[in-house]
């Protein structure tokens, strides 16, 4: 049976999706709360899980070991690496990077992490098509399949995203999905990461941010509500 584990970020990423769920009831573990229930019809354990990598990773992990999750999807916000991606458009992972992760000068490539077969963690096919679907059908012609480039960095300056750019090759940055991904891969449980632009990662992503971030939020839970509808057809 599908259960579905959503992890954003910020109370803005997951405020909308808890008020739509039904029969649901909260678990909190550790300083983390996990909301059980239904969405459009699909079994699905929302969960807000803070900023960065580290918590990501751990919410993850928690959703997989006591919730029993199948399937993981992030939803949030992210600033854009890409010319074509404008803000309010939404990134569908094809995979994943952590653009951060250097081991350089311990004989690895930048963004390789030691021990694991891969550089960039593939979202799963099929969760892939179906984001894809659920977002053109919000906002035809706005959606892009991509790659994520994620660091424990809020991206502001057009140095640091030209040096993001020429290590992953990456269309968004932001600061989790980098993390849920390693925890997926790791436990082979498919997962994809959705993302709505925000800002354009440069120097005008302070200005930005704050302007466009609940409406990018919103419209990528939208996206996630109609992923979870999908999935329960
Ligand atoms: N999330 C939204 N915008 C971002 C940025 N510019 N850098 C990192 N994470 C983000």
């Amino acid at each position: 049976m599908t259960k579905l584990g959503i992890i954003g970020a910020m109370d803005v990423e997951v405020a909308i999706l808890k008020e739509k769920m039904t029969e649901k009831s909260v678990t909190n573990v550790g300083k983390m709360a996990f909301f059980q229930g239904k969405l459009a019809g699909c079994d699905v354990v929302v969960a807000q899980c803070g900023v960065g990598k580290v918590h990501a990773a751990m919410c993850a992990q928690t959703l997989c070991d006591r919730f029993g999750v199948t399937h993981l999807v992030n939803t949030g916000i992210a600033g854009s690496l890409d010319n074509e991606l404008d803000i309010g458009d939404v990134l569908v992972s094809r995979d994943v990077m952590q653009h951060d992760f250097d081991c350089y000068h311990f004989g690895y490539p930048m963004c390789k992490i030691p021990g694991l077969d891969v550089t960039a963690f593939p979202a799963d096919e099929g969760l892939i098509a179906m984001a894809f679907e659920a977002s053109e059908a919000l906002k035809p012609g706005h959606t892009k399949i991509g790659r994520v480039a994620t660091g424990d960095q809020f991206v502001a300056s057009q140095e640091l995203k030209d040096r993001i750019i020429d290590r992953t090759g990456a269309n968004c940055t932001e600061m989790e999905g980098g993390a849920i991904a390693q925890v997926a891969y790791v436990n082979q449980v498919p997962f994809v990461i959705l993302r709505a632009i925000s800002d354009k990662a440069d120097n005008s992503a302070e200005m930005d941010y704050p302007t466009f971030e609940r409406l990018a939020a919103e419209h990528c839970a939208a996206v996630t509500e109609a992923l979870a509808k999908k999935m329960a057809e």
